[in-house]
């Protein structure tokens, strides 16, 4: 009875210790996936604007990435492709000095795609850049040249293998459960590639995707997030570690089920959210991987996805892949660097801004700062734009960005805007000044 009580005493404490615990670590989780609220995160989306490149040995036959496999090319052939996988011509420093030409800040790369081919020599699978004839790791000289540029360096990586024997799906048209597979082993080689990543190349973002068979759960997806947040608390991951996501449909998410950091749309415009971070992802061409004498999005197109992107507080995530040589295509080159060149006068609008407070439509997308609005104009043939009156503030100017100065007239409900009389030939922006903030003006409908 005596030496109970010191004993209960402790136990209590323990109890309460253990309490705080739980509580402190389930609230960084949720908070920082809800509102994204870390300064890498904040870090992140003030960088807008970003390099996907999708590459493998699938760009020798110029069919798409994972997909093809078992479709347009046999299981047996895709799966020998590395074999002749030799881009003598990868320069990473070309890639990266092209990135930054373009006025982007980070670039993903597939590191292993649906198909399983890893591009850099790591120690957990042969099926892997070493055994090919071009031997030299990929990641290297690119986490190099991204360090040189200042250029964040981020990993694409899929939940599913369908190369992997313990992934129990082998085809994407063949969803059969192999019984001789072993998810737990899967996950553990996962475990392993991600520490090898993570370890030897410092990744400051991964972009997870392919989580949505039925082999992987939200439950693995949490484990996972866990697991990579523990060897790098800094890190930040995309929401495709569970299945909850926007995806291609834009659906609209619930994000208290969502896995990662922010979520993902894919080739359509997140919508406009001011809690919620996010990155939308587009291919330049028709498909991810390269193809030959694919169709490039005009560069008007470019502009508008990435302003109207910015407009609804989102980051754009633009994807080219390189050729089975290893050059970037001089096609798409060109179209980056010529974004790159719209945004070295235009960049203000879009670096570091939030989204709104208007949502953005087919002729305009706004986006803030201070104490301005930039108002994107799509179509830059409109003579006015009459938007709806700001709460609250004042109008003191309104100018392009070339310096043009544009009159406002002021009526009970909106306000109208004369706009350039210039010849634009691509989308401009128009200044608005206000007496006051315009980062916390509430979006006005
Ligand atoms: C899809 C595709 C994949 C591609 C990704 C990029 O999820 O499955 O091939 O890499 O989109 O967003």
């Amino acid at each position: 009875m005596k030496n109970s009580t010191p004993d209960k005493k402790v136990n209590s404490s323990l109890r309460l210790f253990s309490l705080i615990l739980f509580l402190c670590v389930a609230y960084s989780f949720t908070y920082g996936q809800q509102t994204g609220a870390s300064a890498s995160l904040k870090n992140f989306m003030d960088n807008r604007f970003g390099l996907f490149i999708h590459w493998g040995p699938v760009s020798l036959r110029g069919t798409e990435i994972g997909w093809s496999r078992d479709r347009e090319v046999p299981k047996d052939d895709y799966d020998s492709l590395y074999k002749e996988f030799n881009p003598v011509l990868y320069d990473a420093d070309a890639w990266v000095s092209l990135a930054k030409e373009a006025g982007m800040k980070y670039l993903t790369i597939t590191t292993r795609h649906h198909d399983g081919f890893c591009i850099w020599p790591t120690k957990y699978t042969d099926y892997n850049i070493s055994n090919t004839p071009y031997k030299k790791d990929i990641l290297k000289p690119l986490s190099e040249a991204c360090k040189k540029y200042g250029i964040k360096l981020c990993f694409y990586y899929s939940i599913l293998d369908w190369h992997h024997p313990d992934y129990p799906i082998h085809s994407a048209y063949d969803t059969t459960l192999d019984p001789h597979a072993n998810m737990g082993r899967y996950i553990l080689f996962m475990k392993d590639q991600l520490r090898e990543l993570i370890t030897n190349y410092n990744p400051y973002m991964l972009w997870f995707d392919g989580q949505w068979e039925k082999p992987w759960t939200d439950e693995m997806g949490k484990e996972l997030y866990n697991y990579v947040k523990g060897l790098k608390p800094d890190i930040i991951t995309n929401n495709r570690l569970g299945k909850e996501m926007a995806a291609t449909n834009n659906k609209k998410i619930d994000v208290l089920k969502m896995i990662g950091d922010y979520d993902t749309p894919e080739q359509v415009v997140g919508r406009l959210n001011m809690e919620l971070p996010w990155e939308s992802c587009f291919t330049l061409g028709q498909q991810w991987a390269w193809k030959p004498n694919d169709k490039i999005s005009s560069l008007s197109n470019c502009l508008s996805i990435l302003s109207k992107t910015a407009g609804s507080n989102g980051n754009l995530l633009l994807n080219v892949g390189p050729m089975p040589d290893g050059r970037i295509e001089m096609r798409q080159a060109k179209r980056l660097k010529e974004i790159g060149r719209w945004l070295e006068e235009n960049g203000a609008a879009i670096y570091s801004t939030k989204g709104g407070p208007f949502p953005p439509t087919g002729s305009f997308a706004t986006t803030r700062k201070g104490n301005k609005i930039y108002i994107h104009v799509l179509e830059p043939d409109l003579s006015t734009l009459s938007l709806p009156l700001i709460p609250e503030r004042k109008i003191n100017r309104a100018y392009t960005m070339s310096g043009e100065r544009l009159s406002v007239t002021t009526g009970e409900e909106s306000f109208t805007i004369k706009l350039s009389s210039e010849k634009h030939q691509l989308q401009y922006i128009v200044i608005l000044e206000l007496d006051g903030d315009a980062e916390t003006i509430p979006i006005i409908q």
